[in-house]
This record gives C-alpha cells, sequence and structure tokens, in this order.
C-alpha cells in the first residue's frame, strides 16, 4: 500500500459553508476544527453568552444561537448561507440533565428536553433545508442512549430516540433534491458537559475515567473520534449513505 493521505487530502471540503449548533465546546468543539481543517467554513451557533468571539481562522465564525430560539436560528442560517446557500449543517447542541427515577419525573423536565434534542434539532433541519446546496448534508447527534435506553436517563433516551426517526423522515423526503440526512450515535464522551454530570458522582467515589472507558476497545471516548464520523458524513466520502445512524462508541452497544 502507497502513502496513505492525510484527512484534508481524502476530504476536501474547501468552499464549503455550513453551521455547527453547539460548536463551542465538548464534541460541537471538535467537529468544528476537523471541518476547518478540511477547508470548510464554519459558522458555530451557541448559546454560550460567555463568549463572543471564538475564530482563531478565518474558516470559523461564531453567533450566539439559542437553537430553541426561531428568529436566533434563521439569523445563524442566512448568516451561515449569505446570499449563496450552505453545504451543511450539524446539529449538535443538547442538554443532558440527569433524568432520575421514571417517578421524580416532571412534565416540564419532558418537555425542556424535547424543547431542545428534538424540537430545536427538527427547525433546525427544516430551515436549513431551505438553504442546502444539492450535495448537502445534515449531521445531527443523537445517543446510543436512543438505542438501548438505560435507568435514570428516560428523558433523554427518549429524545434521542426521536431524533433517529427525524433522520430517517428528513432523508427520504430530502433525497429526490440531494440532500443526505444522517445522525451520530454516539457512546459516551469525555467533554464538559459529561464531567457536569458526573461530577457529584466522583464525589462519591466514581472512577470516571474508568466510565469514559467502559467499552470493549477499553479507549476513553474522546470528542474527535466523533467528529472523524461528522466529516465522513458531511463529505462525499458517505455519498451514497443517508437515514443512518453511525454508532461511534467503541463497542459499548457490540
Ligand atoms: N458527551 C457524551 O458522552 C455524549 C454522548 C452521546 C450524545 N451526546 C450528545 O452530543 C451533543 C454534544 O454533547 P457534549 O457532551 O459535547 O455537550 P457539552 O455540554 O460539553 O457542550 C454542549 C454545547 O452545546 C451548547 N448548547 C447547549 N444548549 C444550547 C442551545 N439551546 N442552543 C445552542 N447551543 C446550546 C453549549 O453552550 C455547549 O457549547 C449533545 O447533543 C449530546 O446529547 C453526548
Amino acid at each position: 500500500m502507497g502513502k496513505l493521505q492525510s484527512i484534508p487530502e481524502l476530504i476536501d471540503l474547501s468552499g464549503k459553508h455550513g453551521i455547527v449548533t453547539g460548536g463551542l465546546k465538548g464534541i460541537g468543539q471538535a467537529i468544528t476544527r476537523r471541518l476547518v481543517e478540511c477547508g470548510a467554513k464554519v459558522l458555530i451557533a451557541d448559546s454560550d453568552p460567555s463568549i463572543d468571539d471564538c475564530s482563531d481562522t478565518e474558516l470559523m465564525a461564531f453567533q450566539y444561537c439559542d437553537v430553541t430560539n426561531a428568529a436566533d436560528l434563521a439569523s445563524a442560517i442566512t448568516s451561515a448561507a449569505n446570499d449563496q446557500g450552505i453545504d451543511f449543517i450539524v446539529n449538535n447542541a443538547g442538554i443532558f440533565p440527569t433524568t432520575g427515577p421514571i417517578e421524580k419525573v416532571t412534565d416540564e423536565f419532558v418537555s425542556r428536553m424535547l424543547e431542545v434534542n428534538v424540537r430545536a434539532q427538527y427547525s433546525a433541519s427544516r430551515e436549513a433545508s431551505k438553504y442546502l446546496r444539492e450535495g448537502g448534508s445534515i449531521v445531527n447527534v443523537a445517543s446510543i442512549a436512543a438505542l438501548r435506553g438505560g435507568a435514570n436517563i428516560s428523558a433523554y433516551s427518549t429524545s434521542k430516540a426521536a431524533v433517529i426517526g427525524l433522520t430517517q423522515s428528513f432523508a427520504q423526503e430530502l433525497g429526490p433534491k440531494g440532500i443526505r440526512v444522517n445522525a451520530i450515535a454516539p457512546g459516551i464522551i469525555d467533554t464538559p458537559g459529561v464531567q457536569d454530570q458526573l461530577a457529584p458522582l466522583k464525589a462519591g467515589g466514581l472512577d470516571i475515567e474508568n466510565a469514559i472507558a467502559s467499552n470493549p476497545l477499553r479507549l476513553a471516548g474522546q470528542p474527535d473520534y466523533i467528529a472523524r464520523a461528522a466529516i465522513f458524513l458531511v463529505s462525499d466520502l458517505s455519498s451514497f449513505i443517508t437515514g443512518h445512524t453511525l454508532v461511534v462508541d467503541g463497542g459499548s452497544t457490540a
């Protein structure tokens, strides 16, 4: 075998424009970095108000956007499109507060989880579809919780299972326009959000690093593993793949 091509040689996204929601931290940040490395121009749409500029290259820009807010979403999408259209949106922004025992879960809690994790992904995909050019790609971030559920995460797993449903339906409807729609189901990944969630358990003696590496490959889940899958799904390497949920979990659900 000859010399292996580098990722930017294999996946050339120069001239492509798009959006990563929740791209300031964790998985979204890693996805943004890989997309930019491949030459794509990325608008980070995130609701963290503490950062008003995260761009370390002209290929990366930040716009405040709460994905649950229609005006914020429309503004982010039209900014990224800049009268030319967009080529991808990665619907990554999500929340995962621990649900707790079923009998303690309130309707308000379930509604908020569905609002951020499902309704906002639906709205963002619908609005983006108006601007996506032929050959465009929507990537929705689901979770392995969508596939196997779990005790004490019922509202979260419910929301993520719905992401798979919307991915399949959007794929069927947008396919004839040359737009592909896929999801990624990450296993446990070491991000600020996960560290926040696990902090109380750590105080109780949980070995977080061990928990994050509790998969058959014994690899600690890093955001870049998800980013590599995302650039594959955005790029032409996956041009015959749509409606698919790609599990990236070190074999946890095998
Ligand atoms: N980390 C994991 O183990 C894991 C596993 C499976 C799925 N996921 C999913 O991956 C995605 C990213 O998770 P993460 O661990 O990187 O999270 P994180 O909490 O570390 O980062 C989330 C980012 O999304 C932004 N965000 C949150 N709500 C938003 C909103 N309403 N509008 C815009 N931006 C918003 C935050 O400001 C932050 O920058 C989520 O959808 C999550 O459910 C994570």
